[in-house]
């Protein structure tokens, strides 16, 4: 035998080795939660229909690409600028190993199909759109009804300069290696807005107000344009980066690296009947919202607001996403301007101190919405306290 050849089978001995190996450790690495799975299965009683009209990732913790192929064969269609991505459900296979019985009821439609199919049927495939892109997905009628049932890992720490070095990530080609050459260094802040800007702002226009406030509101609250900021709603920025090309991990389909199933969240500064007579239907707007559980009141656009540093109210590289203490704004942040040493020098929050202490029943409303009904935290008085030592 040539030697060509000799090193062509050790080379496929190799492989085949290799294969096998890959073979038994995914073996390993997913049976132990599908067992764990398939036997919650038999201690469930799998006939009772209603159960499946939404899909739990919480009950199903299998590797994420034993049901998301990635790339969806639809990804070139839903987006004008098109990237590879998961832009459609899974496909039946991934479903059938477990629930073979709720496919192929005899009876009445299986409720099972509707989490996908727009009108189950034997002969129908049309289906909602998928969660991604949300752009899409947030304006129909199951989209804006969604509770996502994940949370995002991302570490502000490990990207900011990065991002920072990068004249322009959206105009970067999306397969090329190329953030690292750009000429001028962004100043850190300026890398906040490629993935949040302000949110329906007012700008330009005459009208403050989201919507039509009542008359004689008064001191009491309604929703301001440009209150929120947005965060990323996708993958189109993470991608640009992220990507087999480039070879930065996480890759695109590593979906557990930035996806973590949800933790509770603390009580919000939120009152959902008010969100509702304000006429906020969206969801994004409503998911932020719920998310704010230091201050609901605050809008970013406001012109002294908006003059500052990110950093003096938000702490970047001490957040962890997942953690919602370490992403509190804390009230000593709204010094000098809301918080004064006496209450003779104007601090709307000595000002409202003071109220509560003459008459209990007194509510806080410039910086709350629902918290300014509760007693006096510590922080409050203790910012107050620490201005007076500063003098
Ligand atoms: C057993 C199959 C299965 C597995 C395993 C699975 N998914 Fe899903 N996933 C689905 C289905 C089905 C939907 C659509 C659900 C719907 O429309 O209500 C979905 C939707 C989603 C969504 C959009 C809805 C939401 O809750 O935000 C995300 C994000 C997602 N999956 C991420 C993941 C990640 C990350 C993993 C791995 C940790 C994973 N999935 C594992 C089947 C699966
Ligand atoms: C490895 C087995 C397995 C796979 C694969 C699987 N499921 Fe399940 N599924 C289960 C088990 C077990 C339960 C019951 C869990 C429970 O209620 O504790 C369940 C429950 C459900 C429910 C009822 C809601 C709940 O959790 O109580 C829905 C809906 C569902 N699955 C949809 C799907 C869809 C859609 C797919 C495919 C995208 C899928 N499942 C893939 C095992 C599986
Ligand atoms: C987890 C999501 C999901 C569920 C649940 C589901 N489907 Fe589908 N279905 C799909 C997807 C994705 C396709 C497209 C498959 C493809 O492109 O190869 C599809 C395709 C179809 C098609 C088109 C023909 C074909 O096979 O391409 C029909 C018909 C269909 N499904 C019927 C059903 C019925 C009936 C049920 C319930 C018994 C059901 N599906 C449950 C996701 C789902
Ligand atoms: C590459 C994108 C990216 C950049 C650049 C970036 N962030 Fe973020 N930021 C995120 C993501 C992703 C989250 C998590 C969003 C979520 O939980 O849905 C987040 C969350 C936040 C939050 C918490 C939001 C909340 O839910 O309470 C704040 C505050 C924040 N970022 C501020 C900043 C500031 C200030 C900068 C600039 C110094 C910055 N970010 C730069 C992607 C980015
Ligand atoms: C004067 C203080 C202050 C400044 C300056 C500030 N923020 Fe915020 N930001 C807040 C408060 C308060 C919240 C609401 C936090 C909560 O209640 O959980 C918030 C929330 C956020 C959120 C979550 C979405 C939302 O609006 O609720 C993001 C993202 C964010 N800020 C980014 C930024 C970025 C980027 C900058 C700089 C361009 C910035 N912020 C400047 C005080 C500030
Ligand atoms: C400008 C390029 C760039 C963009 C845009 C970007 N990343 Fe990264 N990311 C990186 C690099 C480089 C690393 C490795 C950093 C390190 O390990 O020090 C990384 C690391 C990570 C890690 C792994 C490190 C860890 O903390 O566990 C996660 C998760 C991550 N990025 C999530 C995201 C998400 C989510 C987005 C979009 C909101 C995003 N990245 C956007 C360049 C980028
Ligand atoms: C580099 C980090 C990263 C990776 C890898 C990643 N995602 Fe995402 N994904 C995000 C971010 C950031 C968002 C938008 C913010 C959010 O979901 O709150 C998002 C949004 C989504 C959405 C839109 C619905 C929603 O919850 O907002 C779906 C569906 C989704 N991802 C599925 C997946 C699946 C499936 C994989 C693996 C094949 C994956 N993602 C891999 C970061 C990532
Ligand atoms: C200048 C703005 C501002 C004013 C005025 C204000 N607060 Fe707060 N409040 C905040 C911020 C910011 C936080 C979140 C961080 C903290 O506690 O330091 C907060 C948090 C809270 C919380 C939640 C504490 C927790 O458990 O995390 C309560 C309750 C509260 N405030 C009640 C009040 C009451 C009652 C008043 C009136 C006496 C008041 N606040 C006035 C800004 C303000
Ligand atoms: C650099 C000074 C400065 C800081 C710091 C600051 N603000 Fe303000 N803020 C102002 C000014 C000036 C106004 C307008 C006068 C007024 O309403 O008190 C204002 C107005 C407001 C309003 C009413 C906005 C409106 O459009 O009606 C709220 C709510 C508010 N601030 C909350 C906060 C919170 C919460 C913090 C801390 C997290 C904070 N501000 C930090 C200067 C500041």
């Amino acid at each position: 035998m040539k030697p060509l050849n000799k090193n062509l089978i050790k080379g496929i001995q190799f492989v085949v080795v290799l294969v096998f190996f890959g073979f038994v450790f995914s073996f390993f690495l997913i049976t132990p939660s599908k067992a764990r799975i398939l036997e919650n299965k038999q201690s469930k009683n799998f006939d009772d229909q209603t159960k499946y009209t939404v899909f739990p990732h919480e009950t199903h913790q299998l590797e994420c690409n034993s049901c998301h192929k990635f790339p969806s064969s639809n990804w070139e269609k839903v987006r004008k600028e098109a990237f590879p991505d998961i832009t459609d459900y899974p496909k039946h296979e991934s479903c059938l190993e477990c629930h073979r019985e709720q496919f192929f009821l005899s009876g009445p439609k299986p409720t099972i199909c509707s989490i996908c199919h727009t009108n189950p049927s034997p002969n129908d495939g049309s289906r909602h759109p998928f969660d991604n892109p949300r752009e899409i997905f947030d304006e129909t009628p199951k989209g804006k009804a969604k509770v996502s049932d994940f949370q995002i890992h991302f570490a502000h720490d490990k990207h900011i300069d990065i991002v920072s070095r990068n004249e322009n990530p959206f105009e970067q080609n999306r397969n090329g290696f190329t953030f690292f050459k750009a000429s001028h260094k962004r100043s850190n802040e300026d890398s906040c807005k490629v993935c949040h800007q302000t949110y329906r702002p007012q700008d330009k226009s005459d009208e403050e107000y989201f919507s039509p406030p009542p008359k004689g509101l008064g001191d009491a609250f309604w929703l301001k344009k440009g209150t929120f900021k947005t965060v990323p709603n996708g993958h189109t920025t993470c991608f640009t980066c992220h990507n087999t090309d480039t070879g930065i991990t996480p890759a695109q389909n590593e979906c557990a690296t930035c996806h973590k199933l949800k933790q509770p969240f603390p009580k919000a500064d939120f009152d959902m009947q008010l969100a509702e007579k304000i006429g906020v239907t969206e969801r994004f707007m409503l998911q932020s919202w719920q998310k704010r559980d230091s201050s609901g009141a605050f809008r970013h656009e406001f012109f002294s607001h908006a003059d500052l540093s990110c950093s003096t109210c938000h702490n970047v590289n001490k957040m962890d996403t997942l953690d919602a203490k370490t992403k509190k704004v804390l009230v000593s942040s709204c010094a000098p301007c809301h918080i004064t040493a006496t209450s003779d020098e104007g601090g709307i929050l000595n000002y409202e101190i003071d109220s509560r202490k003459k008459d209990a029943k007194f509510e806080c409303v410039k910086c709350h919405i629902s918290f300014g009904k509760m007693d006096i935290p510590n922080s409050h008085l203790k910012a107050i306290s620490e201005l007076g030592k500063g003098n």
